[in-house]
């Protein structure tokens, strides 16, 4: 199960907060976006949606990973950037066991090791690519468009690796892609290289469902039909037009109502379990890269979205929600039953600061810090609300992406801005093909030319 707590969203909890007569007047307006949301479900533009149903998928990216096995693949290297890098390395933290990739083969059940290079560093591409036995090394190289920039540059590093040692493509490389369009779709074709599909419908950011989550979670043994099946379900209870019964509309509606009404623009997203860090830098990019957009009047919107963890950031940034400007709400992610834990030992007995934590668990001490936090910025008029999955499982994890992925569409009808496009970032990309030399982009790099070139005298 998983339950999101708003109580301390609410007036009658914190002062100041959203109040009865707002909740009410958002019944409308969440129906109104709600019903274009599943309009838009229906008419075939949100692929998202239809991720848990994808049989064939989950098929191929089975047998692709049996492959893999048979082959004796120790190292699968997956390669690209935003969506495609975040889902993987969200789904490896949550749900493979700690320390993957030190385990023993036999610990790992003859399952490879995992990599995800989602950036251009040459420093840490190439620290990883000289320490790799590439002759048991599998890349998948994934990007929706088969053609950004750092995914292709990543790709023609390590391909220029492979052919430079003899090795064939076609059983070092898997892409995913879409179906038709772009390079990687079209090598493929050439040189009969694997390549599991992103359906045209689904962008980046909401692909993790897609084989671009699901590949390297098979591949590394991750129950993936418990990830759709966890999907599938929140789907459904994602259905209710009633946004208070409706755990991704309430999620939508209540960040919408702290932001545009109170003034609550940042919104911090901190698990209490180092299984879910990186799930918040997947949110992070899933509801800045939706929501920041220009309005159709032309007005900037969008919440300014903030990872955090707790305990570990309660002596790092918490102090900053407590008492700094009063413009976040916190989302708490806890899970219930965390599946191990560790007693404090009951030592020291006769020192004061430590006597009082024998005895305990160190799990107890999690739960209690968070319900802490929570209570400490309830009482300081701090908004914030607690989302809680039973167990940190494959179920729980596609329930919880699931989630917030249709909380993410439906705040976008709220805030009035397409959630599935991102404009903003086309013109440093524009630049940077043009400053590369790439054809067809020669007037972007004559206009990057033209820009205020940095002025000695404004240099400290
Ligand atoms: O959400 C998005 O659409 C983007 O963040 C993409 O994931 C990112 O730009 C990578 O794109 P692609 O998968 O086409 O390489």
């Amino acid at each position: 199960m998983i339950k999101l707590d708003y109580t301390f969203m609410t007036d009658g909890a914190v002062e100041g907060a959203i109040s009865d007569s707002a909740l009410a007047s958002a019944t409308d307006s969440f129906a109104v976006g709600h019903s274009s949301v599943m309009q838009r479900w229906k008419s075939g533009e949100l692929g998202f949606f239809d991720l848990p149903d994808d049989k064939t998928a989950l098929a191929e990216c089975t047998e692709l990973a049996e492959a893999a096995q048979r082959r004796g693949v120790e190292d699968v290297v997956v390669l690209g950037i935003g969506g495609s890098g975040l889902g993987p390395v969200a789904l490896r933290t949550a749900l493979l066991p700690t320390a993957w990739n030190s385990l023993s083969r036999q610990q790992r059940e003859e399952r490879p090791r995992l990599h995800v290079l989602d950036n251009v560093d040459p420093v840490t591409i190439g620290a990883l690519l000289d320490r790799l036995d590439l002759s048991t090394a599998l890349f998948i190289v994934t990007s929706k468009s088969g053609g950004t920039a750092e995914t292709m540059a990543q790709y023609l590093v390590a391909r220029g690796r492979l052919d430079a040692a003899g090795f064939s493509a076609r059983h070092h490389f898997v892409f995913v892609t879409d179906p038709e369009k772009g390079a990687l779709r079209k090598i493929a074709g050439e040189e009969g290289i694997p390549a599991a599909t992103v359906p045209p419908n689904v962008g980046g950011r909401f692909s993790v469902l897609s084989p671009v989550g699901l590949l390297p979670a098979a591949m590394t043994g991750i129950d993936t039909g418990g990830l759709l099946a966890g999907a599938a379900d929140m789907r459904e209870r994602c259905r209710s037009v009633t946004w208070s019964s409706n755990p991704g509309g309430a999620f939508a509606v209540l960040q919408w109502l702290a932001d545009s009404q109170l003034g609550r623009r940042l919104h911090v997203f901190m698990p209490y379990a180092d299984g879910l860090r990186d799930m918040a830098a997947w949110f992070v990019q899933l509801w800045a890269e939706s929501l920041g957009k220009i309005t159709p009047n032309g007005r900037h919107v969008g919440p300014t979205p903030i990872a955090s963890l707790g305990a570990t950031d309660q002596h790092s940034q918490v102090q900053l929600f407590m008492e700094g400007p009063n413009d976040k709400t916190v989302t708490f992610l806890r899970v219930a039953d965390g599946g191990f834990d560790l007693t404090i030992p009951a030592l020291h007995k006769d020192v004061p600061d430590l006597a009082y934590l024998g005895g305990h668990s160190l799990g107890e001490l999690l739960a209690v810090e968070q319900r802490a936090t929570a209570g400490a910025l309830a009482a300081r008029g701090r908004m914030n609300m607690t989302l809680t999955l039973d167990r940190l499982d494959a179920w729980h994890i596609g329930g919880l992406i699931m989630l917030l992925e249709i909380g993410t569409a439906l705040a976008g009808e709220l805030y009035g801005v397409n959630a599935f496009d991102q404009p903003g970032v086309e013109l440093g990309k524009r630049f940077t093909y043009g400053m590369f030399g790439r054809p067809g982009f020669e007037a972007d790099q004559v206009a990057f030319e033209r820009l205020p070139k940095p002025d000695s005298k404004k240099q400290a």
